[in-house]
């Protein structure tokens, strides 16, 4: 981002309006300079209106995310394993982080934060709506002393690390799990964790674990998000710290990857099934072009969903998109 950029974002992160003779004042550049600049802040999804003799606005202000500030919120632990990298705007954390892996760039505890993502996708593809200084776009990279065949319930202890995070903003009573890696809040997406193996023999198993969470969603173009979606602060009618979120993230994620490397997913299976959204519930499991409907009994030690299928027999299933089905 260009210093003109971050400049008139920093005046406009109060909420508050400023008029076109100000900022160009403030930054010496002429008002039509300044028009030019908001425009080019289009590209970012930032909500900035204007109103004619009152000047620009960002509605609900912006709270930039901050190295120092998250550092401060870190554990000893964790401040002695990361190391964190933040980007104005990128195409993908894990993007970014994966090709680091992948030229040998990048070590264990290496953090990605972003701003903005350009090209934030989820499981399958899927597009991860990625508006600028509104939500979460985190990845982490970890080695790990297991076979990568050992890793199944990552994605299960992930959700449950961030459900532990969570409770610091006491909004557990409606907080959902939904196989294998939603996080719901009142049947509306939170959260989403996209885990991707990096396995390059001899060399120890890497993972990539991503996290998109919606923190102070804008209204701004909300229209392109395919489901329902849920928010912190729509759910708490205020702002939430996104770097002291941040750092209590990391904190829960450090202390998780460390229980998961020796007990596996045991010390989490509690956590799962007290939130576990399809349990004992009739549900649709799409694999590819396979579907298998049944009804939905928690999961096994290795993060597998269980399925009692119309022949009474209890399945697992290792991968597929579940849906509840409604009577
Ligand atoms: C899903 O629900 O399908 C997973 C969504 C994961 C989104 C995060 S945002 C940070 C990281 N970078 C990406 O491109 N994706 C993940």
């Amino acid at each position: 981002m260009k210093t003109s950029e971050k400049l008139i974002l920093n005046l406009l992160s109060d909420g508050r309006f400023h008029s076109g003779e100000e900022l160009a004042k403030k930054l010496g550049i002429t008002r039509s300079a300044v028009w030019k600049i908001i425009h080019g802040l289009d590209k970012l999804e930032i909500p900035i209106f204007s109103l004619p003799r009152k000047g620009y606005q960002i509605p609900d202000g912006l709270e930039l995310l901050d190295i120092k500030k998250i550092t401060s919120y870190l554990s000893p632990t964790s401040q002695e394993i990361i190391s964190l990298e933040i980007f104005d705007s990128i195409d993908s954390t894990n993007q970014y982080l994966l090709n680091r892996a992948k030229n040998k760039q990048a070590k264990s505890g290496e953090i990605c934060l972003a701003e903005h993502q350009t090209q934030g996708h989820g499981r399958k593809g899927k597009e991860w709506h990625s508006p600028f200084g509104t939500n979460l776009y985190f990845s982490l990279l970890w080695e790990f002393n297991k076979d990568h065949l050992d890793l199944s319930g990552l994605s299960i202890a992930t959700a449950i690390a961030i459900t532990r995070m969570l409770k610091h903003f006491n909004i557990e009573k409606y907080l959902q799990l939904k196989w294998p890696n939603d996080i719901l809040w009142n049947y509306k997406k939170l959260s989403g964790i996209l885990l991707e193996l990096i396995i390059q023999p001899p060399e120890k198993t890497k993972v990539l674990i991503g996290i998109g969470l919606n923190i102070n969603m804008s209204k701004y173009k909300t229209h392109l998000i395919s489901q329902p979606w849920a928010d912190l602060k729509g759910i708490l009618g205020k702002r939430v710290d996104r770097n002291l979120l941040v750092g209590l993230l990391i904190n829960e994620l450090i202390k998780m990857l460390d229980e998961f490397e020796s007990q596996g997913l045991r010390p989490f299976l509690n956590e799962w099934q007290q939130k576990d959204l399809t349990f004992e519930k009739e549900v649709q499991i799409q694999n590819g072009t396979i579907v298998q409907n049944g009804i939905a009994y928690g999961i096994s030690e290795k993060g597998e969903l269980l399925l009692k299928n119309g022949n009474e027999q209890i399945v697992k299933i290792v991968s597929g998109d579940v849906s509840l089905r409604l009577a």
